[in-house]
């Protein structure tokens, strides 16, 4: 288990595809802070699942988007456990809405918790990493970031920017050994899709090659591989889980 004596963190890891980061981190034997901002339940089902599973988790409750917020949380992780490891930004939201009628607090929100989330997690947690001279980060964007959407500029400016903070950040990082990766995920079903109609469902089915929706297993295995020793020599790369509607 390559993540045996690690520490890590998943934001936005109490549901959907966090959730799914989180018992695979688990599973490569990192002690696993789940966060998570509204929703105690479901970050305790997920403590629940890794615990039932032999693994350690625990919660820790915090919104991205807020810097002290954050210091204060990476500070009671590193205080906790030791060491910050590894680093799943992963938590995100969507406001979507054509550009004309767009409300500028609906593009500060996304690109607040999309973007800058990830930029104060990062930045809090490399001061562990960078001391340890290891680390591992992985951003989720989204195909979205690559192809653009009508209705959600606000997601495609911030997911397209996580592209830009991943690449300069494996620059800056690599000389402490520490790697930091994308993974783009195209349609996974998750309380972010489950209100897209039948009809458009089936609609993005039939732009997907592989003809159906992914999973948040799948995601999850590809965060895995750039997390381990395998992926050891891979850095500032974004990996594609989309089924092919974007390549
Ligand atoms: N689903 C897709 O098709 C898809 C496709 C491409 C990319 N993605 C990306 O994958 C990531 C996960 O998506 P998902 O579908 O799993 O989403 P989801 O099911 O809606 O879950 C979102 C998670 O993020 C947390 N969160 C939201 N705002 C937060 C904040 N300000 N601070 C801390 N945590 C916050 C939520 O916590 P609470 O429950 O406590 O609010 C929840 O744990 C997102 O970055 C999303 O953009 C998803």
């Amino acid at each position: 288990m390559s993540l045996t004596g690690k520490t890590a963190l998943v934001t936005g890891g109490s549901r959907g595809i966090g959730r799914a980061i989180c018992h695979r981190v688990s599973a490569l034997g990192a002690h696993v802070y789940i966060n998570y901002v509204s929703n105690p339940a479901a970050a305790e089902e997920t403590k629940k699942m890794i615990q039932d599973a032999g693994g350690r988790a625990d919660i820790i409750c915090f919104n991205v988007a807020d810097g002290e917020q954050v210091q204060e949380a990476l500070k009671q992780i590193v205080t906790e456990a030791g060491s910050l490891d590894v680093l799943v930004n992963n938590a995100g939201i969507t406001r979507d809405g054509l550009l004309a009628r767009m409300k500028e607090s609906d593009w500060d929100l996304v690109i607040d918790t999309n973007l800058k989330g990830a930029f104060l997690c990062a930045k809090a947690a490399s001061r562990s990493m960078m001391k340890n001279k290891w680390g591992r980060i992985v951003n989720i964007t989204s195909v979205i970031g690559f192809s653009g959407n009508a209705g959600q500029i606000n997601y495609a400016a911030a997911k397209a920017g996580l592209v830009g903070l991943t690449k300069s950040m494996a620059r800056e990082f690599a000389s402490r050994n520490i790697t930091v990766n994308g993974v783009a995920p195209g349609y996974i079903v998750t309380d972010m899709t489950s209100s897209l109609s039948e009809e458009i469902q089936e609609k993005i089915k039939r732009e997907i090659p592989l003809a159906a929706l992914g999973t948040p297993e799948d995601v999850a295995g590809a965060v895995a591989y750039l997390l381990g020793h395998d992926a050891r020599y891979v850095t500032g790369q974004v990996l594609h889980v989309n089924g092919g509607m974007y390549m």
